[in-house]
């Protein structure tokens, strides 16, 4: 069994003042949130697709995903949480009610606002989370990363052949990341600010998987006209 989890239950504060949450802005026509939902939805590989969306927004999500992908018979939407950790729970607790798991079950979880992945970052994900127990998606860091604690002063800089800049999905075994993140803290959990994390912060390793330039994160407004650009490009690369 293999769930795919798209986190979705943001409001995309830096992207200024917009008709809704960024996620549901049209990327070439598509609403982001379907561009990324159908991504996983039509892989074989995967047989959930859950979708946590702002509680407000939860009939628009289905409405728009049903036009969008036409079968929605592995598709649950749910509300997410105040943040990304509060997102974490409701889905993990949504899945330990109504999905039946076992052993060695995959979830992967990945950025709603992050359409532009391929179907071989999906696909390694799962080999590496069945494998490894838990991984990442990362690409090498192109610029040289600097350190400072108070935003002020250098604190170090660290070399740049150790430096990645963290992408998703991030894939787990189910069963090992309910544990690992039962076991933290409240103030640990609330410090979270990815989910391999969860996995690190336990001491246990986390896999990397090369991810792509393209798979961006749209947080401001330049980033839907790169994400326009990097589309058309793939689209081209593909005729
Ligand atoms: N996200 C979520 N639940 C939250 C907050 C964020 O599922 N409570 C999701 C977002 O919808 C997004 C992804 O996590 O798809 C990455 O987060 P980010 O880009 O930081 O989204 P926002 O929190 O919406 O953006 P901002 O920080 O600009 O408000």
């Amino acid at each position: 069994m293999t769930i795919a989890a798209i986190f979705a239950g943001g409001v995309g504060s830096r992207m200024g003042e917009q008709a809704g949450p960024k996620q549901f802005l049209p990327l070439a026509g598509v609403p982001i949130i379907a561009r990324t939902a159908k991504k996983f939805y039509d892989m074989s590989d995967i047989d959930s697709v859950i979708v946590l969306s702002p509680k407000d927004w939860l009939q628009e999500t289905e409405a728009l995903l049903a036009r969008h992908m036409g079968d929605t018979s592995k598709l649950h939407v749910i509300a997410g949480g105040a943040d990304r950790t509060g997102t974490l729970k409701e889905l993990l607790n949504y899945i330990k009610a109504n999905i039946e798991v076992d052993e060695n079950t995959v979830l992967l979880t990945h950025d709603a606002v992050r359409p532009l992945l391929d179907k071989r970052i999906i696909l390694e994900n799962i080999e590496a989370a069945r494998e490894h127990g838990a991984c990442g998606t990362y690409i090498p860091a192109v610029d040289t990363i600097a350190q400072s604690v108070d935003g002020k002063i250098l604190t170090s800089v660290p070399p740049r052949d150790q430096m990645f800049l963290t992408q998703t999905p991030q894939s787990f075994n189910f069963k090992e990341l309910v544990r690992h993140f039962s076991a933290l803290t409240d103030q640990e959990k609330s410090a979270l600010t990815d989910v391999c994390s969860v996995f690190s912060i336990s001491g246990r390793a986390v896999f990397m998987v090369r991810g792509i330039p393209a798979n961006i994160k749209i947080t401001y407004p330049e980033d839907l006209v790169l994400a326009e650009s990097l589309l058309a490009l793939s689209l081209e690369e593909t005729k």
